[in-house]
């Protein structure tokens, strides 16, 4: 895989790419991470990554390094080096280096890791025909154990579901929260469409606010839907014309099928691959241009 990698603001060498053993983010998955989109040589509203992250950091009680204008220079000279008009970039801060033992008031400085390579998380077969969701047996905690609108660099819960959702067969898994409401995919939110109304679950039901979420809640809007954040149930999807999921990397993905249920067609419906469109559209012509 191409990649660059940047850190605490320095492009290293592959050979340096590496982090301390002693670092919390490694030892207790303490930490924050963006996964950022480059689509057409431009980074995909970068500053709503950067207000999260932020938003993280204040939750977690950790003292981001840069402020948002640093931040926003390390990524983008990371983009342009590695010079590839369509690109993921994966920003981490982590809790830094420190002794063993949980306690992060011992870690003194945060280490910045920002990783820009290709990435596909799906196939062309599996964007072209929808994918394959299965129910998982992993739920989304609740808030008070681990608040998933952080985007901590605590995902076991995401990827225990996706190998299992893999393991039986699926593309991808469907978490609930602890009242069995739909909470989100994996690693990407997920959208039902009933007629013109557009639902997607509200944070409280246990998903992140993703970035893409709230770029097809607009393009929605603008064109017309009734788009709302309201609570789901796994009948809800079932019961939809179409479903699909929405994330940096996942992108605009149809559902055909939730635990081997054939959704609407059993394909990516039109009104999906419609905001899919529109979603490229927005990315392709927004913001600054960093690749030319
Ligand atoms: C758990 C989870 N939900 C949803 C999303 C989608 O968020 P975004 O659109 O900001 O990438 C992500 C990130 O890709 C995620 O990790």
């Amino acid at each position: 895989m191409k990649k660059l990698v940047s850190i605490d603001g320095k492009i290293v060498a592959d050979a340096e790419a590496k982090v301390s053993v002693l670092d919390h983010g490694l030892l207790y998955g303490d930490g924050l991470f963006e996964g950022l989109r480059v689509r057409a040589g431009r980074i995909f509203r970068i500053e709503r990554h950067l207000a999260r992250l932020r938003l993280g950091a204040r939750v977690l009680g950790l003292d981001l390094p840069f402020d948002d204008q640093a931040q926003n220079d390390i990524i983008t000279n990371a983009v342009r080096a590695f010079g590839q008009r369509e690109a993921y970039v994966r920003l981490l801060v982590t809790r830094g280096e420190g002794p063993l033992g949980v306690d992060p008031t011992t870690c003194k400085t945060p280490t910045v890791i920002c990783i820009v390579a290709e990435i596909a998380l799906f196939s062309a077969e599996q964007r072209a025909e929808g994918l394959a969701l299965l129910t998982s047996s992993y739920r989304r905690p609740n808030p008070d154990v681990q608040d998933v609108a952080v985007k901590t660099l605590n995902y076991l819960g995401s990827a225990l579901a996706k190998q299992e959702a893999r393991q039986r067969g699926g593309d991808d898994a469907l978490l609930l929260n602890q009242s069995g409401r739909v909470a989100e995919a994996s690693v990407a939110n997920v959208f039902a469409l009933h007629g013109r109304s557009l639902f997607t679950p509200p944070s409280l039901d246990g998903c992140l606010e993703g970035i893409n979420r709230a770029a097809i809640l607009e393009i929605a809007r603008d064109s017309g839907f009734d788009a709302v954040e309201h609570s789901l149930g796994r009948r809800d999807l079932l019961a939809a014309d179409e479903v699909f999921l929405t994330g940096s990397g996942a992108g605009v993905i149809g559902v055909r099928s939730l635990d081997g249920r054939t959704i609407g067609r059993g394909r990516t419906g039109e009104v999906t691959l419609g905001f899919a469109r529109r979603h490229r559209q927005l990315a392709e012509s927004e913001g600054p241009v960093t690749v030319a």
